[in-house]
């Protein structure tokens, strides 16, 4: 069996598949562009990608590719529709950097409250103000324990989000399309509704929401200037799920207009590749803590999607089974 990778992918990862005797062929980096090519060339029956885009015109290319891996959860880098139309199947790693992506909304959070990376600049610059950093009142920390945060989506990573805030001392409201008030009583948090007139009810009363919805047509864009307009006056807005589910301009028009601080690890257009020059608007806002899309990027979740990604090609070779399948 040939697997082909296209994206950077755990050294264990690649021992475990050449372990199960496949052929590996490591092209981490290779892009878009180049990726239709490669696929015809190299003819893999798993093609293993993480930020790399496939697109239909990639999936013309690929004659005999039997399942593409997202070696992640959301899986809209890939054109699934396009897949299944050619009878490719589409598997991903669910869960398996939910606690990463957790701890990282958790650090946004804490960065909004006490304000760290623009502490550490100014020191950076040479100068002491204990006096600007430890002001208590309007633009001063807060403290998160007693705060009311808003989760919206409750899957693995909004799960993994709910214990920490309550580990430490905030009011967690669960808000999902799916949630009951029975599992958000498992959670130890309160049932914050599932349509759209209670998300914009957890709105107007969190001091701080915290995303965690997969990026789809009913998502696109779902905060925009409405939600942003109920939210309150210098409440603190976590995204480390999809910049396409975040109308980033009514955000920074939300930031300059009512001090919301926004602690963003996905933006809207950011590159796919993994080093590119990229203006960051939002990035440039007193009160943005900006990280680079990596919330999954710790050795500990790396490793369980390698492992994942193993797994699933290891059913694959012994059964013809396709396990973790999102498109049927
Ligand atoms: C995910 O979808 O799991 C993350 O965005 C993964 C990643 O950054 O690779």
């Amino acid at each position: 069996m040939k697997v082909l990778i296209a994206d950077k992918f755990e050294k264990a990862g690649i021992e475990g598949l050449t372990a199960l005797g496949c052929e590996v062929i490591n092209q981490p980096g290779i892009g878009t562009d180049k990726l239709g090519p490669a696929l015809a060339q190299v003819r893999p029956d798993v093609l293993v990608v993480r930020s790399t885009k496939v697109p239909a015109s990639v999936l013309g290319q690929s004659d005999g590719l039997k399942v593409i891996i997202r070696a992640g959860a959301g899986v809209d880098n890939i054109d699934v529709g396009a897949a299944s139309a050619k009878g490719v199947k589409v598997c991903n790693c669910p869960g398996m950097n939910a606690v990463a992506v957790a701890e990282l909304a958790m650090g946004l959070l804490l960065c909004c409250d006490r304000r760290i990376p623009e502490q550490t600049a100014v020191l950076r610059a040479g100068a002491w103000n204990k006096k600007e950093f430890s002001k208590t009142g309007s633009g001063g920390a807060r403290g998160l324990k007693g705060m009311t945060l808003g989760v919206v989506g409750v899957g693995a990573i909004g799960q993994e989000l709910i214990r920490r805030a309550v580990a430490f001392g905030m009011h967690v409201v669960a808000w999902s399309r799916s949630i009951t008030p029975q599992h958000a009583d498992a959670l130890g948090c309160e049932f914050g509704g599932v349509d759209t007139p209670a998300l914009m009810a957890l709105a107007a009363r969190a001091d701080a929401i915290s995303v965690h919805l997969p990026l789809g047509d009913t998502t696109r864009k779902l905060f925009g200037k409405a939600f942003f307009d109920a939210m309150k006056p210098g409440a603190y807005f976590i995204n480390t799920s999809r910049g396409g589910i975040v109308d980033e301009a009514a955000l920074r028009d939300a930031m300059k207009a009512k001090g919301l601080r926004a602690g963003l690890d996905v933006f809207e257009g950011q590159p796919a590749e993994a080093e590119a020059p990229w203006a960051c608007e939002t990035a440039l806002l007193p009160g943005a803590i900006c990280t680079h899309h990596c919330g999954a990027s710790t050795d500990q979740a790396q490793n369980a999607v390698a492992d994942e990604t193993v797994r699933i090609v290891k059913v694959l070779k012994e059964s013809g089974r396709v396990i973790n399948c999102v498109n049927g």
